[in-house]
């Protein structure tokens, strides 16, 4: 048997450098000696956007496009939309009943979560059960391995024992461990040098404009130590050269690493050509990827029709295993 590896992002914002680093990246990487089933969490997204849940399936769609175009090759992964496949909330609502409230309530992601965001009100029924229907989503699956970034490591532990606990009260092995795959990388910082992230405004999107994305790295803060140009830099310190080792290759690095601490250019030249590397190496040829993708019609959804059949074709499969357990 082959590797199942089982992933999905929740559709409420465009894709940025962040994703591409942190999870795409690993992601296509995964596919060339894995079974990768990468999945749209338009439910777990309904949950906090539930006021406003419009903008969901077009984020969905554009986030598939930007999924393709960075190299998840549907001829080798399943990409599909959750709630294409049913077979989600009905293993949801048996996993539901035999958790207990206290897995729920304790868990550490879901405390932060209502403390920090205070834009929506998350005190509802579904939102605790979020990380439920995150094991059913591996577990139907049968996943061995799920690439996450590190605040999902309680989710994981979760779905392993409520996975487990299926397993010892109705006595058959029909779910295994799920183990994590974190990304080799460290976290590329948003331009304001927090965590990237939508809600600090702080990302550059994959579909990011060239002006967009030059008047974004302007504002990014650079050395402190370096108020004039004849100052030498120091670019440990400095995100700007931290978007150069992640993005760029190793002879552009050194080249940037020699002008900063010899003094030889200032930074607002050192951003403008950062700028110009993303374009050229990064975001120009996904732009071009897109507008491909774009000119082929209905090719997203065709992707997400086929991927929702070979999807449930395993899902339903597991949830006869599910009711055999439980009932016979
Ligand atoms: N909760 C994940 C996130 O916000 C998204 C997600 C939903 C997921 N279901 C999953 C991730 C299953 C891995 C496996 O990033
Ligand atoms: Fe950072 Fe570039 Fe300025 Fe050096 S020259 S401090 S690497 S922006």
């Amino acid at each position: 048997m082959p590797t199942t590896i089982f992933s999905a992002m929740r559709p409420t914002g465009k894709l940025h450098l962040g994703h591409l680093l942190g999870a795409l990246h690993n992601w296509v990487e995964l596919q060339r000696t894995n079974r990768c089933i990468y999945s749209v969490a338009d439910w777990h997204a309904l949950m906090g956007e539930y006021e406003h849940p419009s903008e969901i399936r077009p984020f969905a769609i554009d986030m598939v496009k930007d999924w393709i175009a960075c190299g998840i090759d549907p001829a080798q992964s399943i990409l599909y939309v959750q709630s294409d496949v049913p077979e989600h909330l009905e293993l949801h609502m048996v996993l539901s009943c035999l958790t207990p409230l206290g897995w729920l309530e304790r868990n550490p992601t879901y405390k932060e979560q209502l403390r920090e965001i205070n834009t929506r009100d998350l005190q509802t029924y579904a939102f605790l059960g979020y990380p439920v229907l995150q094991a059913a989503d591996i577990l139907l699956y049968k996943a061995d391995a799920v690439p996450i970034g590190e605040d999902q490591l309680p989710h994981l532990e979760l779905c392993r024992e409520i996975g487990r606990r299926f397993n010892s009260l109705y006595k058959r092995e029909v779910f295994r461990d799920a183990k994590a795959v974190l990304t080799p990388t460290p976290r590329l910082l948003g331009t304001d040098n927090r965590k990237m992230s939508k809600s600090y405004g702080n990302t550059i999107n994959l579909s990011d404009s060239p002006a967009e994305v030059t008047a974004k790295v302007a504002k990014m803060i650079t050395d402190p130590q370096r108020i004039r140009k004849d100052i030498p830099g120091r670019p440990e310190v400095c995100n700007v050269y931290s978007y150069y080792q992640f993005l760029t290759p190793a002879s552009e690095q050194q080249a940037v690493h020699q002008w900063c601490t010899q003094a030889l250019k200032g930074c607002t030249e050192c951003k403008a050509h950062l700028s110009q590397r993303l374009e050229r190496d990064v975001l120009g040829p996904l732009r071009e990827k897109r507008m491909a993708l774009e000119k082929k019609g209905n090719y997203i959804q065709d992707v997400l029709r086929d991927g929702a059949h070979k999807a449930r074709a395993i899902a339903a499969q597991t949830m006869a295993e599910v009711k055999d357990a439980l009932y016979s």
